[in-house]
C-alpha cells in the first residue's frame, strides 16, 4: 500500500500527533525487564505496604532487643520478675526436687533476694526484658556440705541462648562473690560441664545426686588474678554479705 502525499500530510497533521505523549506507568516501559509481573505487583500494592510496614516494625523490635546492652542486675532490685523466674526454674529442675511445688519455689526464691550477700539471685535484662538467672547459695548439695559457696541456678531463656548470656551471669556472680572474699566457688551440673569448662571451672568428681549423675566443678578465685567485672555492671563494691545455710537448686 502507498501513501500518497496528501494522505501523508494528512496523517503527519493530525492533532493527535502534535499533543505531549501521556508518560506511560513505569511497568509499561518495553525496556524494562520485569514489566510482566509489574501489573500483578501492582494490584497487590496495599498489601505489599502492609507487609512491609510489618518487616519493618519486626526489625526495630529485633534490633532495640539485640543492640541494647545487656545488664546483671540483683533480683531484689527487680521482685516483679520472682514468678517468672520461679517458673522458669520450676520447668527446668523440678524432678531435682519432687516434692516442691511452684508457689513453695517461688516463697524460696524471694527469700532469696538480697544484695551483696549469699544467697543471692542475679537477673540478666536486656531492654527491660529478663533473660536469665544465675544464684549464690551456701550450700546447693546436701551430701557436700563441707563445700561453700555455691553458684547455682543459672539459667538463660531458650530464645536467647547462645549469645554470651550464660557466660556473662557466671562471670558476674563470680565477680561479685570474689569481691566478698569468697576464695573457692563450686557447683554442680547433670549436663553442662563443657559450658562451665570454656569459663575456667575445673572438674572435681563425678557423682551420682538425687538419682542424676552429675559433674561437681570448682572455681578457684585465690588462684585468678583480679578482673574487673567486663559485662557486669551491677556488681557491687564492697564486703558486706553473710552466707545463709540452705539448699538451693
Ligand atoms: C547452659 C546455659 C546457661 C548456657 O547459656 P548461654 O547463654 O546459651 O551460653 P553462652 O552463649 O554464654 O555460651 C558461652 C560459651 O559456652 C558454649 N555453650 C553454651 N551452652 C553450652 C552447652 N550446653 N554445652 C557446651 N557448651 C555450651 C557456647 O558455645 C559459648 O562458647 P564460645 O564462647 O566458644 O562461643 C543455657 O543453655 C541454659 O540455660 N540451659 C538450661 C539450664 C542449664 O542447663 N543450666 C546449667 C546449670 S545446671
Amino acid at each position: 500500500m502507498s501513501i500518497g502525499p496528501q494522505g501523508a500530510s494528512a496523517l503527519c497533521d493530525s492533532p493527535a500527533q502534535h499533543e505531549p505523549r501521556a508518560p506511560q506507568p513505569w511497568h509499561r516501559r518495553k525496556w524494562l525487564p520485569g514489566r510482566h509481573i509489574a501489573p500483578a505487583l501492582e494490584s497487590k500494592r496495599p498489601v505489599l505496604h502492609r507487609r512491609a510496614a510489618v518487616l519493618y516494625g519486626t526489625v526495630q523490635v529485633w534490633l532495640a532487643v539485640m543492640i541494647a546492652p545487656l545488664q546483671v542486675a540483683y533480683l531484689a532490685d527487680h521482685e516483679r520478675f520472682i514468678p517468672t523466674l520461679a517458673y522458669w526454674h520450676y520447668a527446668e529442675w523440678s524432678y531435682l526436687r519432687p516434692g516442691e511445688s511452684l508457689e513453695k519455689r517461688t516463697a524460696r526464691l524471694r527469700s532469696c533476694c538480697g544484695h551483696q550477700q549469699i544467697p543471692t539471685v542475679f537477673v540478666a535484662l536486656r531492654d527491660g526484658a529478663l533473660l536469665g538467672s544465675a544464684m549464690l547459695v551456701a550450700h546447693d548439695m546436701d551430701t557436700r556440705m563441707q563445700w561453700t559457696p555455691w553458684l547455682a541456678s543459672v539459667f538463660v531463656a531458650p530464645d536467647h541462648r547462645r549469645e554470651g548470656i550464660g557466660a556473662a551471669l557466671v562471670r558476674h556472680a563470680v565477680e561479685v562473690a570474689r569481691s566478698m572474699s569468697v576464695r573457692r566457688l563450686y557447683l554442680y551440673t547433670p549436663s553442662t560441664k563443657a559450658f562451665y569448662s570454656r569459663l575456667g571451672w575445673s572438674p572435681l568428681e563425678r557423682t551420682s545426686y538425687l538419682g542424676v549423675d552429675v559433674d561437681v566443678m570448682l572455681y578457684d578465685i585465690e588462684a585468678e588474678p583480679d578482673a574487673a567485672p567486663d559485662d557486669s555492671p551491677g556488681t557491687p563494691p564492697g564486703n558486706s554479705g553473710g552466707l545463709r545455710r540452705g539448699r538451693h537448686r
